[in-house]
Order: structure tokens, then sequence, then C-alpha cells
């Protein structure tokens, strides 16, 4: 018997169909790249100079911090926030907003600085060992204080909020966030 044909490559820059019209699902979605993405810095700050992964790796997780991470931020600042302060339980999440924004721009600040320690890894400058593993290990510091806390504030207190949206509200932020990738350019998931 032969083996089906394989199903055409999905959009890499569009969310699974289980989330594409549920929003706040996609938010999580994208913070569980985020997770990866934080675990993929701190392997690679672990791992062997020969380790033949390592530049993939580091490739990967730059793409997704140039890329993914700055789409998902402006879903939170341009799209969700101002649904937010505009429903009734503006007031209970103001502070909780204010928060992830100013966390948005310490993260969008470091990135370039970020960016430079995952290009030098992925071009082999930069090789992860006891020598020189110490960009990395602090990258991942870094990510790890302020990326990982940055998603758990919003997901005790922003994204429950997101959920209590109307349903126009809700279809109006996916919307939003399709367009935002559309046209995707290559590697645009986030
Ligand atoms: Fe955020
Ligand atoms: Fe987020």
């Amino acid at each position: 018997m032969r083996a089906p044909l394989p199903s055409p490559a999905r959009s890499p820059f569009l969310p699974s169909a289980a989330v594409a019209t549920d929003p706040v699902a996609w938010l999580l979605d994208c913070h569980g790249r985020i997770r990866k993405v934080v675990g993929g810095v701190r392997a690679l700050a672990g791992a062997a100079a020969d380790d033949p992964r390592a530049a993939q790796t580091a490739q990967d997780c730059a793409r997704y911090l140039r890329i993914g991470l700055p789409l998902h931020a402006l879903d939170e600042d341009a799209s969700l926030r101002p649904l937010l302060l505009r429903g009734p339980g503006a007031g209970a999440v103001e502070r909780a907003l204010d928060r992830m924004s100013s966390e948005h721009e310490r993260i969008e600040a470091g990135l370039p600085q970020a960016l430079d320690t995952l290009e030098a890894a992925a071009a082999g400058v930069l090789v992860a060992g006891p020598l020189v593993a110490g960009p990395l290990a602090e990258l991942a510091g870094w990510l790890e204080g302020l990326l990982l806390e940055h998603i758990a504030h919003e997901e005790q207190h922003i994204l429950p909020a997101a959920s209590q949206l109307s349903p126009a509200d809700l279809a109006l932020l996916a919307r939003q966030m399709r367009a935002r990738r559309s046209p995707s350019p290559v590697g645009a998931e986030s």
C-alpha cells in the first residue's frame, strides 16, 4: 500500500486550526513558543562546543525573537490592550496592562544584543562551551528573568480578562492578529 501523500505544508505564520478562531488560545500558544525559545537558549548555553544541532537551535531562537516576538507584543499592545481598556473591567486590568507594555519596551531594548549573541552562535563564532558560553548563559538568564516572568504575569492578570471580552471583540482581535501576519513574511510565526 502506498503511503498517503503529505498534506500541503501549513503556512508557518498562521496559527494552527485549533487556535485560529480563539485569540486567547492563540496568545497562549505564542507563550508556549516563547517558553520553548527560552529553553532552547538555556540548552544552547550548556551544549557541547561541537554539538551539531547548536547552529540550528541558535538560528531558530533568533528567528523567533526577531520576527515572532515583536508580532506577539503588537498583538497585545495594539490590539488587546485597547479592547480591554474600553471594556467594563478596564479599571481592574489597567495597572497590569501598564506593566505589560513597559516590559515590552524593556524586552525590545534588549533584543539587539540577544540577536547578536544568537547570530554569533549560529555562525559558529560563539560556540557553547566552558570558555565561551558566558554570553549565552547571560542571555538565558536575562530571558528567564524577564520574559518568563512577563508571560506568567500576563497569564495571571491579562489573559483571564481577555477571555471575558465579548464575542465581537474576540473576533475583532483574531482578525487583527491574522491581518498582522498577512501577507506573511517567512518565519513570522508567533
Ligand atoms: Fe507580552
Ligand atoms: Fe504575551
